[in-house]
This record gives structure tokens, C-alpha cells and sequence, in this order.
């Protein structure tokens, strides 16, 4: 991620965050929670270090420690800088303290002793003075200010002219403080533009801010219930300038509030701050209590026996619980053969498995690879690899995962994978069909088996294409396929997925896969019952189908600033999706496997020509093999050429001039199966056939894939090409045009020869291009470190 982040995003400084006290976070070993980890904590960092390559500088901040009695600044300190660690950042509290008081800057000054990287102090800096004072008593080499900048941002130049030596400048007034703030919400919205129709989003997400800049004035009253209530940023504007000054509604020339300076602005600040429990995931202190940590555990209470959190150990329970769970299981890292996770170890976590009956295995992802577990009980790679991210589509070795994190079967030969801000589809071989006798050897790879070249071989087929591109601010939680619940063509069925506060159904048959909300509303976080969008959520995470129409929800409850215990509550969701044709999982392992439509007209095509096919068609030299009547109903074009009155609709044979063979391969096997696997290398073929084939689903499909792989040495040529095809590419192209202006200049550095080309054929399209990348405001200021 680290090397990602510096190369691909360009960076200029990677902060590791140990120090997030969310009970949500520490308890899946998060956060503050991972210093207590050393081993796990040190590989981290080095890992971080490593990803930067001397680059830019990794530093890492942190707080004092979990609870008083589990202190682990100065070990984890310590091990960042041997690590690498470019300075520390300590946050002067415990993470079961939150924000509140008191503040223990002590623990700064004895990291600054133990370490010789800068430390920067961290907590209760509000004032000017407050940073000249903890520098003083700590000798820390810098300061950092958390929430005294909430709604107050002008406090930085206030803490720069105190450590210069200079008096204070003068506060701003309410008229002041109001531009700042519209100011801050235009850059809010210009930050999300694209990604927040008309602005409501940002206007939703700024309401928390509203209050923090007027906090303590008293004329600002009406001025923040017209905020509150604005719904355009011309209606803030209107707010903030029209009625400055002249009329009643708000004084601007009014003084900064004495109380303003030393409001905490933020829950749990108060002056008795209760501490809040904390989770831990179960075994998570055994290092610690090994010795890892034991010199730093100040009163020798151990986190169980002060029963602040953990659960109870799994140690002498029946894990089992009546289940015979086989033989441990071995890991093979695939693709090369050798055993073992290289450098993750076994702490990478094993995300969303799930069951696929076609295949008969359970498939799931590690580290940014996808994996497969046989009924032998060995782990192979089937796409993507360990160590390597990214997001590619291709055949398994050559796809990449960025964050893989819930999986669905669709039964049928297909998986689906949300994957950080896009639903991928792993299309697996036929060959893989449980009882076709034909699937991978599962067998691990050994010297005697073929090492490598073997291993290879097990994951060819498997091919992943990217299904749709999600707002990245909504990360999925949870996923699951309900068959027979397409909007369109038969029965492939729809994907349901939550993401934070909302679920959405993803007509997989549908004329387009354009995601539909079901329930619960974008940026509203509360747990209420209702119908649609008036039913509420909080954090969802999780979605399991019931194969009858039903899903359940698991919808987490935490507020960390109320220090409330939270509650994972399962919600039974009846999402109106009851499926026309409903597998029902069988537990026989003797009973065959369901039949699908798509899976049995998949082996039709697989098996041409077997004499039932009535008519050729010749593309690129090539002949295909189809069913007519097929083509017709799926095709309003063949509909035409072969149904209809036209002296060829009779004709055996059809040629398709100026198309590809390998693209209508593609193209084919989706008119039999509603399936498209398509690599990224045909997505534009594929594209301009499915255009002109009248076949818009693949043609979303295949545009989606074309948007998923530009580059900034691509995207000149895309530009062009987009342009040249018409109306029906103007949507792409938009989206195009967009990710050209997110990444102008590393295109003109990596494509200059394309740029001047595209200049050149489209003057106009250049044109606009650099008009807009003018008045695109920079997203990414530049910081010194
Ligand atoms: C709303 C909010 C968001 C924060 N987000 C982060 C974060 O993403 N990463 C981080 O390292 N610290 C984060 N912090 C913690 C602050 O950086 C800081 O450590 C903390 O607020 C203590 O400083 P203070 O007493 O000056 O507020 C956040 C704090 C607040 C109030």
C-alpha cells in the first residue's frame, strides 16, 4: 500500500496510525491495539519503511498506551525507530481515555529520552502558548493540534507566531469566521465533485462543522439555523454574504468568543471523561503477556483480571462444537509452489470466504490474493498474489486485488468480490464444475508434481473483470448473490451489498449493471426500522442471503464518543426479493448439482459444433458455431439479420467484417450465458461490438472494464477513441475526460508523444482538456516536510 501510495498517488509523507481508540477498530486488532502486538507492530513499520524506498519519510504516531496499566510507548517507540520510523508522533493520552483530560505530557518527555528521532507532542494544544509550553517541558521537536482546529483553523498561524517568538494575531470576527467556513465548504465540495450530486453530500457531511466555527458567539444564532438548513452552496453564500452586516441577521463585526479558545469541540473532552471499555481480538495480549511487553505493564494488571475488555479464550472450549473439522490445514503459496506466506505470516487475515457449490470449495482472500481450499484441505492461489496490489483485470496470476473484503457465489461458475471501490467478477473455468471430472488437481504443489509450471496451470481459466466502479467513500461490507432476481434476461440474478449506511441491489441481468438503493440513506448513521430509504443504519457489516428472498444485516452500533459499549445487532431484511427459481442448498453431497440456464447453455456453446447449431457466422477469419434462434432473442441486431424478412435472414451463414475473432468470442459466450469475462486487452473491441450488436448490458460491461484499466500512458489514446465512436461512448468519454483532469500531469509525463497526438486529431477535445485541467483546483497541496 505504502509503495502505492508513493508511486502511483504521489505522496509526500505516510503517517502509520497506531493511536485510533475506536472500540470497533481495537477490538479486529487495530489501532492502538496493535503496539501490543511488538512482533506484528515492528513488521508493520518496517514494511511501511520498506513500500517508501528513502522516498518520503514514514513516521508513525501513537497514544501512550491501550489503558494506564498497559503502557507501550516507549517499547513500540523504540522498535519504530529501529524499524526505520522517520519521527513519532505521541498523542498523550490512553486510548481508553479518548479525549478526555488529564493529559499526561511527561509520557512525552520520557519518549524524547528514549529515542533519538523527533518526537512530536501530541494533545491539549489549543493555544499559542500551549505549544512554546509543551515543548518547553517535554523537549519534543514539534507539536501537533487535533481538535482545537475544528472549526477554528486559523489556530495554526496562532501556534506558528508563538513558537516564532511573536505576539498572537487577533482572532477573527463572526464575519471573518463565516467566510471561513464557506470557504471550507466550497473546498469540501469541490473535493467530492463527481462523486456528491449537487453538492447535498458534502453539504450533509459539513453540518458537524457548522456549529464548532460559531460556537460562542452571540449574534450567530439565525446564521447557523440558515446554514443548518442550506441546501446549494449559492444559499450558504447567501447566508454568509448578502445579509453581512446590513441586515439583523447576524453581527459580522462581533469578536471572537473568550470561550471559543478553550472548548475541547469534541465529545468526551469534558473535565471528568469517563474511560471507555476496550476490545481486544481474542489471544491478542499472548505476546505481550509472553514478555513482549511485561516491562512496561505499570502495576502488573493484566487486561482480563482488570476486566476492561478481552473475551473469554477460546483455551479449553470446544471449538469444535460438534463438528469434525478435519485435519489442520496447510497453506501453499500457489503460484510458486512453496509453502508458507512469504513475509505476511500468518497475520494476514483471511477475509470473506464463501462456499461455491459449482465447483464444490470454499474460496476466500488473503493479503491481495484469492484463494481456493479443496476438499483435500490445501490453499491454492487462484488469482491475484499475496504481496501484490493493484487492479488489474485479467487471467488469475494477472489480475490484482486492492482491498478484497467480502466474496459471493453465484452458484453458476461466477464469483464476486467487492474489492475497495469496485465489485469484481472471478468468472472460474467450467472445467472446475463439481463432477466434471475435469477440475484443478488441489493436490500442493510439490517438486515431483512440476513445481511452478504446475502451479501455473492449476489457476489458468479463472478470469476477473472488473463489474462496476463504486464510490470509494462507501467501502463494502458485505455482499451476497440471490438467484433469480434479475431485472432483465431470465435468471442471473442480483447482488445485494451494503456499504456503510446503505444497501443497494445490482441487477446482474438488467440492462445495465447500475446499482438500485434498497434501503437506508447515504451519510445518515442511525438504527431505525422502515421501508426503502426510511429505514436507517448504522455501520453495516454484513449480508447474508436466505435463498428464500430474505437477507440478514449485520448492523454495527458503536458511538466511541458516548463511551457506549457497541452492539453488533443482526437485522432480518425482507428486501422484496423473492426469486423466481431458488436453489435451496442441498446437504446431500450425493444429490447433483442444481442446473442453471446459463451453466447449461455455457456447456452448449463449449460443445460446438455438436450438430445442433443451425447457423456459422465468420469473423476474423474465424468460424463460430450459434443457434439462431438464440441469437435472435438476445440480439435485436442478429434479430434483424436473421429473423426477420431479409433475403439473408435465411442464410446458414453470417460474416461480421471488420470485427475481431477473440471479441466475439467474448461477445458469444455472454449471448449464451449473460457471462462476460473480459480481459482488459479486448474491452475496447469488445466495447464496439457490443455497440453494434445492440447488446447494451455487455456494452456497459465492457466500457466499465476500459474505464477500470486507463493509465496515464493510456488515456490519450482512450480519449481518442471514445471520442471517434459517438454518442453511445459519450458517457465514457466523460468519465474519461474526468480521470484525465484527476491525473493531467502524470499523463503529460507519461504520454507526452500521445498528448501532442491528441492535440493534433482532436483539437477541440485538447482543448477543453486544458481548459478545465486550469480551473481544476489542486487536490493534493503540496506540503513541505
Ligand atoms: C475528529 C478527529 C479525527 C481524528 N482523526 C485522526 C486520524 O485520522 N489520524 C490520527 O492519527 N489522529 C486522528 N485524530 C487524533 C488527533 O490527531 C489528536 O491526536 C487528538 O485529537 C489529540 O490532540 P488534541 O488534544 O489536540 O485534540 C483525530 C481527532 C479528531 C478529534
Amino acid at each position: 500500500a505504502v509503495r502505492q501510495l508513493v508511486l502511483e498517488y504521489g505522496v509526500h509523507h505516510v503517517d502509520l496510525n497506531f493511536g485510533c481508540p475506536v472500540r470497533k477498530i481495537t477490538a479486529r486488532g487495530g489501532g492502538s491495539a496493535l503496539p501490543l502486538r511488538p512482533g506484528l507492530f515492528a513488521r508493520l513499520v518496517a514494511a511501511a519503511v520498506a513500500g517508501a524506498d528513502g522516498q518520503v519519510p514514514v513516521t508513525v504516531k501513537m497514544r501512550v498506551g491501550l489503558t494506564p496499566e498497559l503502557s507501550t510507548a516507549l517499547q513500540a517507540g523504540r522498535a519504530a525507530e529501529a524499524e526505520g520510523a522517520a519521527a513519532i508522533t505521541l498523542h498523550a493520552r490512553t486510548a481508553d481515555q479518548l479525549y478526555s483530560p488529564p493529559v499526561d505530557w511527561p509520557a512525552v518527555r520520557q519518549l524524547v529520552e528514549a529515542v533519538r528521532i523527533p518526537v512530536i507532542g501530541n494533545g491539549d494544544v489549543y493555544e499559542g502558548a500551549d505549544a512554546v509550553r509543551l515543548m518547553a517541558e517535554t523537549g519534543c521537536a514539534g507539536v501537533m493540534v487535533g481538535r482545537a482546529a475544528l472549526g477554528r483553523p486559523w489556530v495554526f498561524r496562532e501556534v506558528a507566531a508563538a513558537l516564532q517568538g511573536r505576539p498572537p494575531p487577533p482572532p477573527p470576527s463572526l464575519g471573518e469566521v463565516a467566510r471561513v467556513a464557506l470557504g471550507h465548504v466550497e473546498a469540501e465540495a469541490a473535493w467530492y465533485r463527481g462523486y456528491d450530486e449537487g453538492q447535498r453530500d458534502s453539504l450533509r457531511r459539513f453540518r458537524k462543522f457548522v456549529p464548532l466555527y460559531l460556537f460562542g458567539f452571540h449574534s450567530a444564532a439565525r446564521l447557523q439555523a440558515r446554514l443548518l438548513a442550506a441546501e446549494s452552496l449559492e444559499q450558504w453564500r447567501a447566508a454568509v454574504y448578502d445579509d453581512a452586516g446590513g441586515s439583523a441577521m447576524y453581527d459580522a463585526g462581533e469578536q471572537f468568543p473568550a470561550a471559543g479558545f478553550r472548548h475541547p469541540r469534541l465529545k468526551g473532552g469534558g473535565a471528568d471523561g469517563p474511560r471507555q471499555r476496550m476490545g481486544l481480538p481474542d489471544g491478542w495480549m499472548e505476546e505481550w503477556r509472553g514478555g513482549g511487553g511485561g516491562a512496561e505493564q505499570r502495576g502488573g494488571r493484566d487486561a482480563d483480571a482488570g476486566g476492561h475488555f478481552g473475551r473469554a479464550s477460546a483455551a479449553g472450549a470446544d471449538a469444535r462444537c460438534g463438528l469434525d473439522l478435519g485435519l489442520p490445514i496447510e497453506l501453499f503459496a500457489g503460484l510458486d509452489g512453496q509453502p508458507g506466506l512469504p513475509w505476511f505470516g500468518s497475520d494476514w487475515p483471511i477475509q470473506s470466504s464463501t462456499w461455491d457449490a459449482h465447483s464444490g470449495a470454499v474460496y476466500f482472500a488473503q493479503g491481495f490474493a484469492v484463494m481456493r481450499l479443496g476438499s483435500d484441505n490445501t490453499v491454492e492461489v487462484v488469482a491475484g498474489e499475496l504481496g501484490a496490489v493493484g487492479k488489474a483485470d485479467g487471467p488469475g496470476p494477472v489480475a490484482r486485488f486492492t482491498c478484497p473484503t467480502c466474496m459471493a457465489s453465484d452458484g453458476a461458475g461466477a464469483l464476486y468480490l467487492s474489492d475497495r471501490d469496485r465489485i469484481r467478477k472471478l468468472q472460474l473455468p467450467p472445467a472446475w464444475r463439481k463432477g466434471e471430472g475435469r477440475g484443478p488437481s488441489l493436490a500442493a504443489p510439490t517438486a515431483a508434481a512440476g513445481g511452478p509450471a504446475d502451479a501455473h496451470a492449476h489457476v489458468e481459466g479463472v478470469v476477473v473483470s472488473t463489474l462496476l466502479l463504486i464510490d470509494v467513500t462507501a467501502s463494502i461490507q458485505g455482499l451476497c448473490f440471490l438467484s433469480g432476481c434479475g431485472s432483465g434476461s431470465g435468471d442471473s440474478g442480483t447482488l445485494v451489498y451494503g456499504a456503510d449506511s446503505t444497501i443497494y441491489r445490482l441487477p446482474l441481468g438488467g440492462a445495465s449493471v447500475t446499482p438500485v438503493l434498497l434501503a437506508g440513506a447515504e451519510g445518515e448513521h442511525e438504527v431505525a426500522d422502515g421501508v426503502g430509504s426510511g429505514a436507517r443504519f448504522n455501520d453495516i457489516r454484513g449480508l447474508v442471503a436466505d435463498g428464500e428472498g430474505y437477507c440478514y444485516c449485520v448492523d454495527y452500533c458503536c458511538d466511541a464518543d458516548a463511551s457506549d459499549v457497541e452492539d453488533p445487532r443482526p437485522l432480518v431484511l425482507d428486501l422484496g426479493l423473492k426469486p423466481q427459481h431458488c436453489h435451496r442448498p442441498t446437504s446431500n453431497a450425493a444429490t447433483p448439482l442444481p442446473r442453471t440456464l446459463p451453466a447449461d447453455l455455457g456447456v452448449l456453446l463449449g460443445r460446438q459444433p455438436d450438430g445442433t447449431a443451425d447457423v456459422t457466422i465468420v469473423v476474423g477469419g474465424r468460424t463460430f458455431h450459434a443457434h439462431r434462434g438464440l441469437l435472435c432473442a438476445r440480439s435485436d441486431y442478429f434479430q434483424q439479420r436473421l429473423g426477420g424478412g431479409f433475403a439473408e435472414s435465411s442464410a446458414q451463414q453470417l460474416t461480421l467484417p471488420e470485427a475481431a475473432a477473440d471479441a466475439f468470442g467474448v461477445v458469444l459466450r455472454f449471448v449464451y450465458t449473460d457471462a462476460a469475462d473480459i480481459p482488459a486487452a479486448l474491452a475496447q473491441a469488445v466495447a464496439e461490438l457490443a455497440d453494434r450488436l445492440l447488446l447494451p448490458e455487455l456494452f456497459q460491461q465492457a466500457t466499465a472494464v476500459v474505464e477500470a484499466s486507463v493509465s496515464p500512458g493510456t488515456v490519450a489514446g482512450l480519449l481518442l477513441w471514445a471520442e471517434a465512436r459517438g454518442p453511445a461512448f459519450s458517457e465514457l468519454l466523460s468519465r474519461l475526460k474526468a480521470w484525465y483532469l484527476e491525473n493531467h500531469e502524470k499523463a503529460m509525463q507519461a504520454a507526452e508523444e500521445q498528448m501532442k497526438l491528441l492535440a493534433a486529431q482532436s483539437p477541440s477535445l485538447f482543448f477543453e482538456l486544458m481548459r478545465n485541467t486550469r480551473s481544476q483546483p489542486s487536490k493534493r497541496p503540496r506540503t513541505r516536510w
